[in-house]
């Protein structure tokens, strides 16, 4: 969890680490990701990169559910959902969501006992919309997902509570008389540095604008100033520290800015922070009546998700792994009306550099 991470790191450590670095065992592996001599590549420690994969393996999948068999409408009460599953698809993915949520807790972690259509407990109202956003987002935002998609575990991976979320966050304390800037503590929000603490409020749940580099030769017209460029700049090092990357995975470090020159994967990049903030606004934030105040943070806001709930370190979630395919009850079927917009239209298509638009 994001919460309380105000550390003081004395300097002698960041030095040190930095000098750690410089020198890692084994040889770092390089993976080269932009058009040549541009540098831009990813270094891979291979020996931390096999500690990473061995963290983010999938489970096994369940044996798939005998098919045919009565409708779930015709013998359960309450279903609203996963309306269109036969029985065994339904107890198949119950099974499967006791697994990937609450395996300790069983059944009744969602359930009041002895009464599977009752919906008074929160957990099972939660988890209701959570397949709808779940479902919605392996059918509609393909511009992310791709065929990969999600499942449950993707975030939760065992847990009630996903490991990485977060809340607004109200920072350090200050003494009286001093207003908090926003910035200038350490925080592992912005991958330790001093940049501005919370970059998940006003990227991935409002929408404030990102892009901060004037579109003019001159600097005339661009009023955005050097502390939003920091904002920007505190969003790029999470985005980067969740995905385990750095800024060359999507960008060609000459021109930030410049879409055609950078990788296919900032555009992917730009449909993801829609997402998400898609999933924080339409489908968690609305969960905010049900929860209980231990599942808020200090200004009341539900717990939230961002590029980590899900990349947890890895370029793609547990490294790509195709569990979706298992369960294809986990893609709404385009009969079912979905209540969020589909994903919008990226502004330019990212292309491959050429020696044209370089
Ligand atoms: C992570 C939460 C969660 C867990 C764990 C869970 N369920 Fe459910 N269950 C739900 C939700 C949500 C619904 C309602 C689905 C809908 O509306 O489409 C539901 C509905 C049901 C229903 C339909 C009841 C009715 O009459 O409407 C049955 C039966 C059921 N679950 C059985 C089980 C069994 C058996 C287990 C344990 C193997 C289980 N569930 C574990 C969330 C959960
Ligand atoms: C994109 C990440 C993500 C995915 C995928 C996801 N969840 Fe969640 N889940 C969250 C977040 C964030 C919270 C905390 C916010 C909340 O409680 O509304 C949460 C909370 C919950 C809770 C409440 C647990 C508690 O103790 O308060 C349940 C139950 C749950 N999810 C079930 C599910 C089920 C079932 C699925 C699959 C259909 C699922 N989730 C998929 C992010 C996710
Ligand atoms: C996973 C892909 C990805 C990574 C990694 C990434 N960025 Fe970005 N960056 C983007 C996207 C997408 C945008 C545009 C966001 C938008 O407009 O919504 C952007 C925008 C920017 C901008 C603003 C450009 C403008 O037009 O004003 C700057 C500056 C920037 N990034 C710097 C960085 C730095 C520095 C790093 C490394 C710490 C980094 N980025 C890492 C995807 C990425
Ligand atoms: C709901 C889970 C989830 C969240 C949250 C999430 N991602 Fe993803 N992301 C995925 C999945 C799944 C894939 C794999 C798609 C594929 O196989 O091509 C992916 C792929 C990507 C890729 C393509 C990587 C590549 O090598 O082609 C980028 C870039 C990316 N995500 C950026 C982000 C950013 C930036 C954020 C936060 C703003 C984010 N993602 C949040 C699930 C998520």
């Amino acid at each position: 969890m994001n919460i309380g991470k105000h550390a003081s790191i004395p300097l002698v450590a960041v030095v040190a680490s930095v000098l750690l670095l410089g020198c890692e065992r084994p040889p770092p592996e390089v993976v080269q990701g932009g058009y040549r001599g541009l540098a831009m590549e990813q270094n891979y420690n291979p020996r931390l990169l096999a500690e990473s994969m061995k963290a983010n393996l999938p489970p096994e999948a369940l044996a798939p559910a005998a098919p045919g068999g009565p409708n779930v409408s015709a013998v359960y009460q309450n279903v609203q959902v996963l309306k269109e599953l036969s029985v065994a698809d339904f107890t198949r993915i119950m099974v499967a969501a006791t697994l990937w949520v609450a395996p300790k807790e069983g059944c009744n972690y969602c359930h009041v006992p002895g009464n599977f259509a009752s919906d008074d407990i929160y957990t099972k109202v939660v988890s209701r919309r959570m397949f709808e956003m779940v479902r919605q987002t392996n059918a509609n935002w393909k511009s992310h997902v791709a065929e990969t998609g999600i499942t449950c575990y993707t975030c939760h991976r065992g847990n009630p509570v996903p490991k990485y979320v977060w809340v607004t966050d109200p920072g350090p304390n200050h003494p009286s008389g001093v207003k908090p800037s926003g910035q200038n503590a350490v925080a592992s929000t912005a991958a330790y540095s001093s940049l501005p603490y919370d970059p998940f409020t006003p990227f991935l749940d409002q929408a404030n604008e990102i892009r901060v580099i004037g579109t003019t030769a001159l600097p005339s017209g661009n009023k955005t100033s050097i502390k939003q460029a920091e904002w920007t700049y505190a969003l790029m090092m999470q985005m980067s520290d969740a995905l385990g990357v750095n800024c060359t995975f999507c960008h060609n470090t000459r021109a930030f800015s410049n879409w055609q020159q950078s990788t296919p994967k900032r555009t992917t990049a730009w449909y993801a922070i829609r997402h998400v903030r898609d999933m924080n606004q339409n489908y968690i934030w609305p969960l905010n009546d049900v929860l209980p105040a231990s599942r808020k943070g200090p200004y009341g806001d539900p717990f939230k998700i961002s590029c980590m709930t899900c990349h947890q370190g890895a370029y793609k979630p547990l490294y790509a792994a195709k569990m979706l395919k298992d369960y294809p009850v986990l893609i709404a079927p385009a009969k079912v009306e979905q209540p969020a917009a589909v994903a919008p239209e990226a502004p330019v298509e990212a292309l491959a550099p050429t020696a044209q638009n370089l």
